[in-house]
């Protein structure tokens, strides 16, 4: 586990791009991370408590790469904290803390690589890292489009069949460990789509590693606003995870986590 710095530090955004349903930041920071783990972000202006600022607290955003002392975040405007991050500009700096949490573990046997949505931002990272199929469901073209980000071509589902087949991820990942189930699953997205993987793997005997999101206000582990239940008792997503072994939780539908 790479450890944070201490406190918050601000970085140099050097782009942001637009792609498809998401938009894409690159920060200056030389600390490396791993795939998995994340950073508390917030812009140096424009977010606080002074009159009309909006959000007060940072939110946490995995790195989908980090490479050359540059991080890439990727995020989807769901909300004030993620609108303000997309109207950054181009040499306005970012507050960050980071990184945080503990990341991905190695694989038994071969990879492989599940991701919904925004939930592909760590698996970009974790692919630069290990080799295995890369399987992935968005809701729309405009959303697949983040499968770019990915060096080899992913295997593609949409929701409306805009791109890839029509249907969910976990379909592909059913094929897949019918083919070949010495692997070890990676997954991130919706809780919806998270608990489907566990359900799969824990029927299939497959270890899964699965990154959770929950409500986080400090990040490291002070205000356990992000606990969740695991079968051995609550767990602080921000410290104890995000990435928790999916043998260990009961399910990963969890009440107020997920985006
Ligand atoms: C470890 C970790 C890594 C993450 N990595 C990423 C990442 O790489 N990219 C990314 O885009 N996100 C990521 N997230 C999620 C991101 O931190 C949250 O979505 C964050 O809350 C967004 O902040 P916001 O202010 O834009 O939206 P918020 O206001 O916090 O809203 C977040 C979500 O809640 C919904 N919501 C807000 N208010 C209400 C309401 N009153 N009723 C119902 N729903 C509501 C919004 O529609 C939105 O979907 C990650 C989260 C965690 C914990
Ligand atoms: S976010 Fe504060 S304890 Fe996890």
């Amino acid at each position: 586990m790479t450890l944070a710095p201490f406190g918050r530090r601000l970085a140099e955004v050097t782009a942001v791009e637009r792609l498809g349903a998401y938009t894409v930041i690159m920060v200056v920071d030389p600390h490396q991370p791993e795939p998995g783990q994340f950073y508390m972000l917030a812009t140096e202006t424009g977010w606080g408590g002074g009159a009309g600022e909006r959000p007060y607290l940072p939110r946490a955003f995995s790195h989908a790469r980090a490479a050359d002392g540059k991080l890439q975040f990727l995020f989807e405007d769901v909300g004030p904290g993620t609108h303000r991050l997309a109207a950054v500009e181009r040499g306005e700096s970012l507050w960050l803390t980071g990184p945080l949490g503990s990341g991905f573990g190695p694989p038994q046997g071969r990879a492989l690589l599940v991701g919904g949505g925004i939930g592909v931002a760590p698996l970009v990272a974790l692919s630069d890292d290990v080799d295995g199929p890369v399987l992935l469901g968005f809701r729309t073209a405009l959303h697949a489009e983040a499968a770019s980000l990915f060096p080899e071509q992913p295997k593609l589902v949409t929701d409306d069949g805009s791109m890839g087949r029509r249907g969910l991820v976990t379909e592909l990942l059913r094929e897949e460990l019918d083919e070949d189930a010495d692997a070890t699953v990676f997954a991130c997205g919706p809780p919806a789509m998270l608990e489907a993987v566990r359900a799969l793997c824990a029927e299939r005997d497959v270890p899964a590693q699965l990154a959770l999101e929950s409500g986080m206000a400090c990040g490291f582990g002070a205000c356990f606003g992000c606990v969740v239940p695991t079968r051995a008792g609550y767990i602080r997503v921000c410290v104890d995870g995000p990435v928790v072994e999916a043998a260990a939780l009961e399910t990963a539908l969890v009440p107020g986590t997920g985006h």
